[in-house]
């Protein structure tokens, strides 16, 4: 018998699990700070009402009705579009193999703020620091695959177990403790500038790149469009109400990356770093906050340790996907899968751990391999797998079949009038011309044209 999750709850937390992880807390504020601020965070914040919730509801409920693993989903109710899921299993090796370089990134962090290595404010040292990391191959592979290990062994442990016990405890703390860090950053001399440059939109910011970014950003922050939440929702009980959790994790997922925005971007504005400076931004600020704070340096580890394991929560759920793929579909063994699988995505995860340093170089036109796999991931197929999920649901699997599904647990669902418009028309509609925009930008980019 397949497993189960041992209660909502238990979903709910997996789920938000997956959500919430980098993404929130590393890419959110940087990217927000790459794309103009106020813009972009008013995007996210429509995209994410209009087009996230109502996938996150697609999404689930697929998976709940079929009971199956995203491949197996689709299939199950019309073999030609088993592609998606064998697209979305692609797309989980590829952004793996660049979550686990940063999430090697937060371990070395976190051991060197145990050892005391992370006591200062200046922006020199701590941009240094970073620089140094990214230029030392055999620290940021040995962190890289400490991370893969992890997340393999808590892959090989199950679902149902002590994850969802010690989420219970960890994402509490994370998100008293990015209260802590707010309370310091916007206390600083000066940080009123990044506040307003986080909430105040400058409407001529707004563009296709941003809009591009925005979208991307969404789907990669909630898990949507490379199966996981499809997946994770396929081990959901038939009685569960799936309406409030569908809304309910992309909601506190949301809260907790504008919360992160609010730790870090007022701080950069304030002790003068770059609101452009890209994937270092999270770990160059922040150790300037802590060591502007009492008990700074306590407060760090603490805050790494917890960014390691909303980290973790996120990188099982997409493991996880590749694995039930690989158990379900092709009838391999769950512990080889595992295995076999961690280690592709580690050796895949090399080029991308080093191309902030050492192999900078431009593997296609103008991007790095880290580049490209963020690229092609959050811009590209994260895009194409929820433009391919709406219309699966809006047009091939129907809308009636779809709040027949989550209505069988006894609830009405209010907006289903709404839902059905917006999944059969504005969502497509909408996610199709960005997706235009995003082949444009990416073929640009491989042809090095600008
Ligand atoms: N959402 C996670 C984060 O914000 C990352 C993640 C986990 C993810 N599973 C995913 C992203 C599936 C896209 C698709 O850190």
């Amino acid at each position: 018998m397949r497993d189960k999750w041992s209660s909502n709850l238990g979903f709910i937390l997996a789920a938000s699990g997956s959500a919430i992880g980098l993404g929130n807390l590393w890419k959110f504020p940087y990217n927000a700070g790459a794309n103009g601020g106020g813009a972009f965070v008013l995007l996210y914040l429509l995209f994410l009402i209009l087009i996230g919730i109502p996938l996150m509801i697609s999404a689930i409920t697929l998976g709940r009705k079929t009971q199956l693993s995203v491949f197996g989903a689709y299939k199950s109710i019309n073999p030609k579009w088993s592609f998606v899921g064998g697209l979305g299993v692609i797309c989980g090796f590829i952004i793996l193999a660049f979550y686990s370089t940063v999430g090697g990134w937060v371990i070395y962090y976190l051991k060197t703020a145990i050892l005391g290595g992370l006591n200062s404010t200046d922006p020199i040292f701590l941009g240094n620091l970073f620089g140094n990391l990214m230029n030392s191959p055999v620290e940021l592979l040995l962190y890289q695959f400490i991370f893969m290990l992890i997340t393999m062994f808590i892959v090989l442990k199950g679902i149902s177990n002590g994850i969802e016990k010690a989420s219970k405890i960890m994402m509490p703390s994370l998100f008293i403790i990015i209260i802590i860090i707010i309370i310091r950053s916007i206390t600083l001399n000066g940080s009123l500038v990044g506040i307003e440059f986080l909430f105040i939109p400058d409407f001529s910011k707004i563009n296709m790149d941003v809009a591009m970014n925005a979208l991307g950003q969404v789907f990669f922050s909630i898990s949507i469009g490379m199966g996981t939440i499809v997946t994770y929702g396929s081990y959901l009980d038939k009685k569960d109400n799936l309406l409030t959790t569908s809304s309910m994790i992309p909601l506190l997922d949301t809260l907790i990356a504008i919360l992160a925005g609010l730790a870090i971007l007022p701080a950069v504005f304030a002790l003068g770093f770059e609101p452009t400076e890209g994937p270092g931004l999270m770990f160059i600020t922040l150790p300037a906050v802590f060591s502007s704070m009492p008990l700074g340096n306590l407060f760090c580890i603490l805050f790494f340790l917890l960014v390691l394991f909303a980290a973790l929560t996120s990188s099982i759920s997409m493991l996880e996907v590749a694995v039930s793929y690989f158990v379900e579909e092709k009838k391999k063994k769950r512990v080889p899968s595992t295995v076999i699988i961690g280690i592709i995505i580690f050796l895949l995860g090399i080029p991308a751990s080093l191309s902030l340093g050492t192999w900078s170089f431009k593997v296609l036109g103008t991007l790095n391999f880290f580049d490209l796999y963020d690229k092609l991931t959050a811009n590209i197929l994260l895009t194409t797998g929820a433009f391919l999920l709406t219309i699966f649901i809006g047009w091939v699997l129907k809308p009636e079949e779809a709040i027949k599904e989550i209505e069988s647990s006894g609830i009405k669902f209010k907006l289903a009038n709404i839902w059905t418009i917006l999944i059969k028309y504005l969502v497509p509609i909408a996610i199709g011309i960005i997706l235009i925009n995003s082949y444009i930008d990416f073929i640009k980019s491989i042809l090095n044209i600008s």
